[in-house]
Protein backbone atom coordinates (compact mmCIF):
# COMPACT_ATOMS: atom_id res chain seq x y z
CA UNK A 1 0.00 0.00 0.00
CA UNK A 2 1.45 3.44 -1.29
CA UNK A 3 1.80 5.65 1.88
CA UNK A 4 1.72 8.76 -0.46
CA UNK A 5 -0.34 11.61 1.26
CA UNK A 6 -0.76 14.41 -1.46
CA UNK A 7 1.78 17.27 -2.13
CA UNK A 8 0.23 19.71 0.78
CA UNK A 9 1.36 16.97 3.36
CA UNK A 10 4.63 15.65 1.52
CA UNK A 11 6.20 18.50 0.86
CA UNK A 12 4.91 20.81 3.58
CA UNK A 13 7.99 21.62 4.48
CA UNK A 14 9.10 23.61 1.07
CA UNK A 15 5.22 25.34 0.78
CA UNK A 16 3.73 28.18 2.18
CA UNK A 17 1.79 25.87 4.41
CA UNK A 18 1.05 27.22 7.69
CA UNK A 19 -1.30 25.46 10.49
CA UNK A 20 -4.06 27.32 8.97
CA UNK A 21 -3.75 25.61 5.69
CA UNK A 22 -6.47 23.02 4.94
CA UNK A 23 -4.86 19.76 3.66
CA UNK A 24 -6.84 19.47 0.87
CA UNK A 25 -5.73 16.66 -1.53
CA UNK A 26 -6.96 14.60 -4.33
CA UNK A 27 -3.49 12.53 -3.42
CA UNK A 28 -1.79 14.82 -5.94
CA UNK A 29 1.86 14.51 -7.25
CA UNK A 30 4.20 11.08 -7.13
CA UNK A 31 3.58 10.48 -11.10
CA UNK A 32 5.57 8.38 -13.12
CA UNK A 33 9.58 8.75 -14.45
CA UNK A 34 9.04 6.75 -17.65
CA UNK A 35 12.62 5.86 -19.58
CA UNK A 36 11.52 5.99 -23.47
CA UNK A 37 14.13 3.02 -24.09
CA UNK A 38 13.51 2.87 -27.84
CA UNK A 39 13.40 6.53 -28.61
CA UNK A 40 16.81 7.36 -26.58
CA UNK A 41 18.25 4.54 -28.40
CA UNK A 42 19.13 5.76 -31.89
CA UNK A 43 19.09 9.55 -30.16
CA UNK A 44 21.68 8.84 -28.39
CA UNK A 45 20.58 10.14 -25.45
CA UNK A 46 18.73 8.77 -22.11
CA UNK A 47 14.96 9.89 -22.53
CA UNK A 48 12.48 10.09 -19.77
CA UNK A 49 9.10 11.36 -19.67
CA UNK A 50 7.50 12.82 -16.42
CA UNK A 51 4.02 11.26 -16.46
CA UNK A 52 1.76 14.04 -15.39
CA UNK A 53 -0.68 12.95 -17.75
CA UNK A 54 -1.10 10.50 -13.95
CA UNK A 55 -2.32 13.39 -11.53
CA UNK A 56 -5.84 12.87 -10.65
CA UNK A 57 -7.63 15.47 -13.32
CA UNK A 58 -5.00 14.28 -15.44
CA UNK A 59 -2.50 16.91 -15.75
CA UNK A 60 0.14 18.72 -14.16
CA UNK A 61 -1.92 21.73 -13.13
CA UNK A 62 -3.36 19.38 -10.32
CA UNK A 63 -0.09 20.17 -8.29
CA UNK A 64 -0.70 23.77 -8.31
CA UNK A 65 -4.21 23.84 -8.07
CA UNK A 66 -4.19 21.85 -4.45
CA UNK A 67 -1.88 24.68 -3.38
CA UNK A 68 -3.91 27.90 -4.80
CA UNK A 69 -7.14 26.30 -3.39
CA UNK A 70 -6.07 25.56 -0.19
CA UNK A 71 -4.49 29.20 0.12
CA UNK A 72 -7.74 30.57 -0.93
CA UNK A 73 -9.59 29.00 1.24
CA UNK A 74 -7.14 29.20 4.24
CA UNK A 75 -8.08 33.10 3.41
CA UNK A 76 -12.05 32.47 3.56
CA UNK A 77 -12.55 32.93 -0.20
CA UNK A 78 -15.46 31.51 -0.83
CA UNK A 79 -14.77 31.54 -4.92
CA UNK A 80 -11.94 30.77 -7.65
CA UNK A 81 -11.92 32.08 -10.97
CA UNK A 82 -9.77 31.32 -13.77
CA UNK A 83 -8.97 31.62 -17.82
CA UNK A 84 -7.69 28.48 -19.31
CA UNK A 85 -7.55 26.31 -22.19
CA UNK A 86 -8.83 23.73 -20.45
CA UNK A 87 -6.60 21.96 -18.08
CA UNK A 88 -6.94 25.13 -15.68
CA UNK A 89 -10.31 24.80 -15.69
CA UNK A 90 -10.73 21.21 -14.69
CA UNK A 91 -8.25 21.58 -12.44
CA UNK A 92 -9.64 24.25 -10.69
CA UNK A 93 -13.30 22.72 -11.25
CA UNK A 94 -12.14 19.55 -9.59
CA UNK A 95 -10.29 21.19 -6.05
CA UNK A 96 -13.06 24.00 -5.31
CA UNK A 97 -16.10 20.90 -5.54
CA UNK A 98 -13.52 19.23 -2.91
CA UNK A 99 -13.27 22.74 -0.94
CA UNK A 100 -16.82 24.17 -1.53
CA UNK A 101 -15.78 26.83 -3.28
CA UNK A 102 -17.62 28.16 -6.11
CA UNK A 103 -15.90 28.02 -9.19
CA UNK A 104 -15.75 30.24 -12.46
CA UNK A 105 -14.15 29.36 -15.61
CA UNK A 106 -13.47 31.56 -18.83
CA UNK A 107 -12.67 29.34 -22.10
CA UNK A 108 -11.72 30.21 -25.91
CA UNK A 109 -15.56 29.47 -27.27
CA UNK A 110 -15.01 25.93 -29.16
CA UNK A 111 -11.12 25.88 -28.30
CA UNK A 112 -10.83 23.65 -25.74
CA UNK A 113 -10.48 19.77 -26.19
CA UNK A 114 -13.64 17.88 -24.97
CA UNK A 115 -12.35 15.91 -22.40
CA UNK A 116 -11.53 18.67 -20.15
CA UNK A 117 -14.61 20.59 -21.31
CA UNK A 118 -16.40 17.44 -19.91
CA UNK A 119 -14.28 17.48 -16.65
CA UNK A 120 -15.40 21.42 -16.13
CA UNK A 121 -18.72 20.53 -16.63
CA UNK A 122 -18.95 17.34 -14.29
CA UNK A 123 -17.27 19.35 -11.29
CA UNK A 124 -19.76 21.60 -11.64
CA UNK A 125 -18.03 25.20 -12.51
CA UNK A 126 -19.30 28.19 -13.94
CA UNK A 127 -18.23 27.63 -17.60
CA UNK A 128 -18.60 30.96 -19.77
CA UNK A 129 -17.08 30.58 -23.57
CA UNK A 130 -15.83 33.62 -25.31
CA UNK A 131 -15.60 34.27 -28.62
CA UNK A 132 -11.94 35.35 -27.74
CA UNK A 133 -8.61 33.81 -26.97
CA UNK A 134 -7.03 32.71 -24.43
CA UNK A 135 -4.89 35.32 -23.51
CA UNK A 136 -8.42 37.78 -24.18
CA UNK A 137 -9.78 35.88 -21.13
CA UNK A 138 -6.72 36.28 -18.97
CA UNK A 139 -7.29 39.84 -19.33
CA UNK A 140 -10.60 39.69 -17.94
CA UNK A 141 -10.28 37.47 -15.44
CA UNK A 142 -7.42 39.26 -13.83
CA UNK A 143 -9.57 43.12 -14.33
CA UNK A 144 -12.39 41.14 -11.95
CA UNK A 145 -10.24 40.11 -9.59
CA UNK A 146 -9.16 43.47 -8.97
CA UNK A 147 -12.50 44.83 -8.39
CA UNK A 148 -14.13 41.34 -6.95
CA UNK A 149 -13.61 39.16 -4.30
CA UNK A 150 -12.95 36.27 -6.10
CA UNK A 151 -9.48 34.62 -6.17
CA UNK A 152 -7.44 34.47 -9.34
CA UNK A 153 -6.15 31.11 -9.77
CA UNK A 154 -4.27 31.31 -12.55
CA UNK A 155 -0.65 31.02 -12.63
CA UNK A 156 0.18 34.76 -12.15
CA UNK A 157 -1.30 33.39 -8.89
CA UNK A 158 2.15 32.49 -6.92
CA UNK A 159 0.46 29.62 -4.95
CA UNK A 160 0.22 28.01 -8.50
CA UNK A 161 4.05 28.08 -9.05
CA UNK A 162 4.93 26.78 -5.23
CA UNK A 163 2.75 23.72 -6.23
CA UNK A 164 4.39 22.97 -9.71
CA UNK A 165 7.83 23.27 -8.33
CA UNK A 166 7.16 19.78 -6.63
CA UNK A 167 7.57 17.81 -9.65
CA UNK A 168 10.65 19.22 -9.98
CA UNK A 169 11.77 18.12 -6.49
CA UNK A 170 9.72 14.71 -7.86
CA UNK A 171 12.45 14.19 -11.10
CA UNK A 172 15.45 14.65 -8.65
CA UNK A 173 14.53 11.82 -5.93
CA UNK A 174 13.45 9.69 -8.77
CA UNK A 175 17.02 9.74 -11.07
CA UNK A 176 18.87 10.78 -7.38
CA UNK A 177 20.04 14.45 -8.95
CA UNK A 178 18.90 16.94 -11.40
CA UNK A 179 18.64 15.53 -15.47
CA UNK A 180 21.77 17.32 -17.95
CA UNK A 181 18.03 18.85 -19.69
CA UNK A 182 14.31 19.43 -18.79
CA UNK A 183 12.28 19.82 -21.62
CA UNK A 184 8.67 20.87 -21.04
CA UNK A 185 5.86 23.02 -23.71
CA UNK A 186 5.90 26.24 -23.27
CA UNK A 187 2.18 28.09 -22.83
CA UNK A 188 1.28 30.88 -20.96
CA UNK A 189 4.83 30.13 -19.06
CA UNK A 190 4.20 29.01 -15.29
CA UNK A 191 5.31 25.39 -15.19
CA UNK A 192 9.15 26.45 -17.03
CA UNK A 193 8.76 28.89 -13.96
CA UNK A 194 7.87 26.53 -11.06
CA UNK A 195 10.50 23.63 -12.55
CA UNK A 196 13.46 25.85 -12.45
CA UNK A 197 12.57 27.54 -9.03
CA UNK A 198 12.05 23.75 -7.76
CA UNK A 199 15.38 22.62 -8.86
CA UNK A 200 16.82 25.54 -8.06
CA UNK A 201 15.54 25.20 -4.18
CA UNK A 202 16.34 21.48 -4.22
CA UNK A 203 19.81 21.81 -4.67
CA UNK A 204 20.58 24.74 -2.55
CA UNK A 205 19.21 22.10 -0.25
CA UNK A 206 20.66 18.70 -1.46
CA UNK A 207 22.91 19.61 -3.69
CA UNK A 208 21.05 17.55 -6.52
CA UNK A 209 22.25 19.62 -9.09
CA UNK A 210 20.55 22.15 -12.42
CA UNK A 211 19.18 21.17 -14.95
CA UNK A 212 19.47 23.15 -18.34
CA UNK A 213 15.72 24.41 -19.27
CA UNK A 214 14.35 23.87 -22.74
CA UNK A 215 11.48 24.92 -23.41
CA UNK A 216 9.42 24.55 -26.56
CA UNK A 217 6.30 26.61 -27.47
CA UNK A 218 3.84 25.47 -30.68
CA UNK A 219 5.26 27.16 -33.78
CA UNK A 220 1.59 29.19 -34.06
CA UNK A 221 1.77 30.55 -30.89
CA UNK A 222 5.98 31.17 -30.56
CA UNK A 223 5.83 34.77 -28.71
CA UNK A 224 8.46 34.38 -26.74
CA UNK A 225 10.69 32.81 -29.34
CA UNK A 226 9.59 35.69 -32.18
CA UNK A 227 9.90 38.37 -29.47
CA UNK A 228 6.60 39.46 -30.13
CA UNK A 229 2.66 39.01 -28.81
CA UNK A 230 1.21 36.94 -31.35
CA UNK A 231 -2.67 38.24 -31.65
CA UNK A 232 -3.68 35.62 -33.39
CA UNK A 233 -2.04 32.30 -31.85
CA UNK A 234 -3.39 28.82 -33.49
CA UNK A 235 -1.81 25.49 -32.96
CA UNK A 236 -3.25 21.82 -32.85
CA UNK A 237 -2.20 21.86 -29.49
CA UNK A 238 -4.98 23.75 -28.03
CA UNK A 239 -3.66 23.85 -24.40
CA UNK A 240 -0.94 26.13 -25.67
CA UNK A 241 -2.56 28.42 -28.15
CA UNK A 242 -1.28 31.51 -26.14
CA UNK A 243 -0.24 34.04 -27.64
CA UNK A 244 0.98 36.64 -25.04
CA UNK A 245 2.14 34.46 -22.21
CA UNK A 246 1.82 36.10 -18.49
CA UNK A 247 5.18 34.65 -17.33
CA UNK A 248 7.19 35.66 -20.25
CA UNK A 249 10.18 37.52 -18.46
CA UNK A 250 10.21 34.35 -15.99
CA UNK A 251 10.36 32.07 -18.75
CA UNK A 252 13.34 33.74 -20.52
CA UNK A 253 15.35 33.98 -17.12
CA UNK A 254 14.58 30.00 -16.44
CA UNK A 255 16.08 29.48 -19.68
CA UNK A 256 18.87 32.12 -19.74
CA UNK A 257 19.88 31.38 -16.10
CA UNK A 258 19.84 27.35 -16.77
CA UNK A 259 22.46 27.32 -20.03
CA UNK A 260 18.73 26.45 -21.86
CA UNK A 261 17.21 28.15 -24.62
CA UNK A 262 13.30 28.40 -25.44
CA UNK A 263 12.63 27.41 -29.37
CA UNK A 264 9.48 26.06 -31.00
CA UNK A 265 8.06 23.13 -32.54
CA UNK A 266 5.49 22.82 -36.14
CA UNK A 267 2.56 21.08 -35.18
CA UNK A 268 4.09 18.70 -37.66
CA UNK A 269 6.45 18.12 -35.81
CA UNK A 270 4.27 17.73 -32.62
CA UNK A 271 1.79 15.45 -34.41
CA UNK A 272 4.05 13.10 -35.16
CA UNK A 273 5.64 13.12 -31.75
CA UNK A 274 2.26 12.18 -30.64
CA UNK A 275 2.54 9.10 -32.49
CA UNK A 276 5.72 8.17 -32.11
CA UNK A 277 5.08 8.62 -28.32
CA UNK A 278 1.97 5.91 -28.83
CA UNK A 279 3.19 3.63 -30.76
CA UNK A 280 6.88 3.29 -29.95
CA UNK A 281 6.52 3.53 -26.43
CA UNK A 282 2.83 2.95 -25.21
CA UNK A 283 2.15 6.12 -23.43
CA UNK A 284 -0.53 8.34 -24.28
CA UNK A 285 -0.30 12.16 -23.92
CA UNK A 286 -2.61 15.59 -25.46
CA UNK A 287 -0.54 17.07 -28.22
CA UNK A 288 0.67 20.17 -26.01
CA UNK A 289 2.68 17.39 -24.09
CA UNK A 290 4.61 16.24 -27.13
CA UNK A 291 5.89 19.89 -27.74
CA UNK A 292 8.34 18.82 -25.35
CA UNK A 293 9.32 15.36 -27.64
CA UNK A 294 8.93 17.38 -30.67
CA UNK A 295 11.31 19.75 -29.05
CA UNK A 296 13.89 16.66 -27.78
CA UNK A 297 13.58 15.40 -31.50
CA UNK A 298 14.99 18.73 -32.72
CA UNK A 299 17.45 19.93 -30.28
CA UNK A 300 19.37 16.48 -30.83
CA UNK A 301 19.15 16.80 -34.39
CA UNK A 302 20.56 20.77 -34.28
CA UNK A 303 23.29 19.96 -31.64
CA UNK A 304 21.07 22.09 -29.06
CA UNK A 305 20.83 18.41 -26.70
CA UNK A 306 24.46 16.91 -26.66
CA UNK A 307 24.87 12.92 -27.10
CA UNK A 308 24.80 11.31 -23.75
CA UNK A 309 22.93 13.88 -22.04
CA UNK A 310 20.41 12.57 -19.41
CA UNK A 311 16.78 14.14 -20.61
CA UNK A 312 13.12 14.07 -18.88
CA UNK A 313 10.66 15.58 -20.87
CA UNK A 314 7.78 16.93 -19.16
CA UNK A 315 4.37 14.53 -20.58
CA UNK A 316 2.17 17.74 -19.20
CA UNK A 317 -1.34 16.10 -20.31
CA UNK A 318 -3.07 12.58 -20.55
CA UNK A 319 -3.97 12.12 -24.00
CA UNK A 320 -7.78 10.65 -22.77
CA UNK A 321 -8.07 15.23 -22.67
CA UNK A 322 -8.57 15.26 -26.29
CA UNK A 323 -9.39 12.21 -27.90
CA UNK A 324 -11.10 14.10 -31.27
CA UNK A 325 -7.27 14.53 -32.02
CA UNK A 326 -6.59 11.29 -31.47
CA UNK A 327 -8.81 10.26 -33.74
CA UNK A 328 -8.04 11.97 -36.27
CA UNK A 329 -4.64 12.00 -36.37
CA UNK A 330 -4.95 8.32 -36.11
CA UNK A 331 -6.84 8.33 -39.35
CA UNK A 332 -7.93 4.79 -39.55
CA UNK A 333 -11.58 3.41 -38.57
CA UNK A 334 -12.26 0.44 -36.81
CA UNK A 335 -13.24 -2.73 -38.92
CA UNK A 336 -17.20 -2.98 -38.46
CA UNK A 337 -18.16 -7.15 -38.73
CA UNK A 338 -20.97 -9.02 -38.08
CA UNK A 339 -21.23 -11.02 -34.33
CA UNK A 340 -20.26 -13.91 -36.66
CA UNK A 341 -17.08 -15.60 -35.00
CA UNK A 342 -15.90 -17.44 -38.47
CA UNK A 343 -16.22 -13.47 -40.30
CA UNK A 344 -14.15 -12.28 -37.24
CA UNK A 345 -11.60 -15.07 -37.32
CA UNK A 346 -11.62 -14.67 -40.90
CA UNK A 347 -10.17 -11.00 -40.74
CA UNK A 348 -7.69 -11.08 -37.93
CA UNK A 349 -6.17 -15.00 -39.43
CA UNK A 350 -6.41 -13.48 -42.69
CA UNK A 351 -7.38 -17.65 -43.87
CA UNK A 352 -11.29 -19.34 -43.65
CA UNK A 353 -11.38 -21.09 -40.80
N1 LIG B 1 0.72 21.48 -21.40
C1 LIG B 1 -0.58 21.42 -21.11
C2 LIG B 1 -1.27 20.12 -21.26
C3 LIG B 1 -1.26 22.57 -20.65
O1 LIG B 1 -2.55 22.48 -20.35
C4 LIG B 1 -0.56 23.78 -20.53
C5 LIG B 1 -1.22 25.00 -20.09
C6 LIG B 1 0.81 23.78 -20.84
C7 LIG B 1 1.41 22.62 -21.27
C8 LIG B 1 1.65 25.00 -20.72
O2 LIG B 1 1.94 25.31 -19.41
O3 LIG B 1 1.01 27.60 -19.38
O4 LIG B 1 2.50 26.79 -17.57
O5 LIG B 1 3.40 27.23 -19.85
N2 LIG B 1 -2.46 25.09 -19.94
C9 LIG B 1 -3.15 26.25 -19.37
C10 LIG B 1 -4.62 25.93 -19.13
C11 LIG B 1 -2.91 27.53 -20.05
O6 LIG B 1 -5.47 26.84 -19.13
O7 LIG B 1 -4.94 24.78 -18.89
P1 LIG B 1 2.24 26.82 -19.01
Amino acid sequence: MNGWQGLIKEYKDFLPVTENTPFLSLMEGNTPLIPLEKISQPLGIKLYVKYEGANPTGSFKDRGMVMAVAKAKEAGSSAIMCASTGNTSAAAAAYAARANLRCIVLIPNGKIAMGKLAQAMMYGAEIYAIDGNFDRALEMVRNLSDIAPITLVNSVNPYRIEGQKTAAFEICDQLGQAPDVLAIPVGNAGNITAYWKGFKEYHDLKATGLAEMHGFEAEGAAAIVQNQVIENPETIATAIRIGNPASWELAVKAAQESGGNIDSVTDEEILSAYQLLAKQEGIFAEPASCASIAGVLKSVANGKIKQGATVVAVLTGNGLKDPETAIHTASFEPTVLPADQDIVFEHILGKKP
